[in-house]
């Protein structure tokens, strides 16, 4: 057979193959249910403290990237500003009472340098992992983050979520999804995804929303959130009427460049990725060097190896936690999976199980 015919089977099976391999990993409905259970029974637990505060959820329980058995990301927000109520003591008293009041596995962590209380709900028919739960105070920054990441994943939801699904499962299988061992946060992947499709594809699979004109005048008050500029077009109807990109590519088309872009020709040395702003030089925010952030070891240090810049929080490299050996493992594992898919074995579904083994 042509060439040029086996390689655009390949990638039609690849694509069909993508979204196969990422619908079994995708949460059940059952899972759902018992986080919002478990979100609502806290919350009320939590207003017996501070009846102004709400509860709520970010991360991948609501940017439409969880997975199965994902850990839950919370937040309490305090409404009353009369409540002169600091973290520290706040996630102490929660902490007590949760231990009080539920059989939940509780340990307050007060004076972390972000205080938060780190829950762990055992294993049962609906929840066969148990879940891992965060409760984090007053982080408002990241309801905002969360919701952009979704409206990006609610303009194109067959490309963008079955992209970064499947690029979050590769990454912990392949070991580098953990800041704490000097690589990525799942958070840091998924902006590196829509890093690629807003500003590296041409013509783009997804619109800057951070640059899109506000329809009517918003006042600076609307703009800023603890002195961040959180704007971003936030309407999904018009978006979906107005925005159709003429990037037609398959998502099989679209991983294969994702992993030969990060494996050939983004910059490391020198550049930052900016979902904002599209690609900047580190020189141009001053990041070329670490910064010790106090402490004897190793971790005790913000690097700047691998630039990835907050879209809110512009001062803020989200990819921090990235090592020497650490960027260099993660070098590694896009040179391999650009070379497993373009060795194109004889099957999709084989080449895309060895990119996770
Ligand atoms: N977050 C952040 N800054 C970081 C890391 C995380 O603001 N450096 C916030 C973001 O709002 C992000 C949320 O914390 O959406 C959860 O981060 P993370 O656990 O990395 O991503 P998830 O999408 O929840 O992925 P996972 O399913 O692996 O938990
Ligand atoms: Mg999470």
């Amino acid at each position: 057979m042509h060439p040029g015919v086996l390689h655009r089977r390949f990638l039609s099976d690849l694509s069909t193959s993508l979204f196969s391999f990422v619908l079994p990993l995708l949460p059940t409905s059952e899972e759902l249910t018992i986080k919002e259970e478990v979100r609502t029974l806290i919350e009320k637990l939590i207003k017996t403290i501070e009846p102004s505060a709400r509860l709520l959820s970010f991360g991948s329980s609501c940017n439409s990237f969880g997975l199965r058995n994902s850990d839950m990301d919370l937040v309490v927000l305090i409404d009353d500003p009369e409540a002169a109520l600091d973290p520290s003591t706040f996630v102490a008293m929660i902490g007590d009472l949760l231990e009080r009041e539920t059989n939940f596995d509780v340990k307050p962590l007060p004076k972390a340098r972000i205080p938060i209380i780190k829950l762990n709900l055992a294993a049962s028919p609906g929840l066969p992992f148990g879940i891992a739960c965060d409760i984090g105070i007053e982080n408002r920054l990241a309801i905002e983050n969360t919701r952009l990441l979704l409206t990006y994943a609610t303009i194109d939801p067959a490309r963008v979520r079955t992209l970064v699904l499947f690029l979050k499962v590769w990454a912990k299988r392949r070991r580098i999804n953990s800041p704490y061992r000097g690589t990525l946060s799942s958070y840091g992947i998924t902006l590196m995804v829509l890093f690629f499709l807003v500003h590296v594809k041409q013509p783009p699979v997804l619109p800057n929303l951070q640059r899109i004109a506000p329809i009517r005048p918003i006042t600076e008050e609307e703009m800023m959130l603890e002195g961040r500029n959180v704007y971003f077009f936030d309407d999904v109807e018009m978006l979906r009427q107005e925005w159709s990109s003429i990037n037609f590519e398959s998502v099989g088309e679209l991983l294969i460049d994702f992993f030969r872009y990060f494996s050939h020709d983004f910059q490391f040395n020198t550049m930052v990725l900016s979902l904002r702003a599209g690609p900047l030089t580190k020189e141009s925010k001053g990041w070329t060097n670490d910064i010790d952030v106090g402490g004897l070891n190793e971790m005790a240090r913000d690097r700047n190896r691998l630039c990835i810049e907050d879209p809110f929080e512009i001062t803020y490299n989200v990819a921090r936690t990235v090592t020497k050996d650490g960027l260099y493992t993660i070098r590694g594992e896009f040179m391999r999976a650009t070379r497993i898919l373009t060795q194109r074995p004889e099957r999709a579904v084989l080449a895309l199980a060895e990119l996770c083994r």
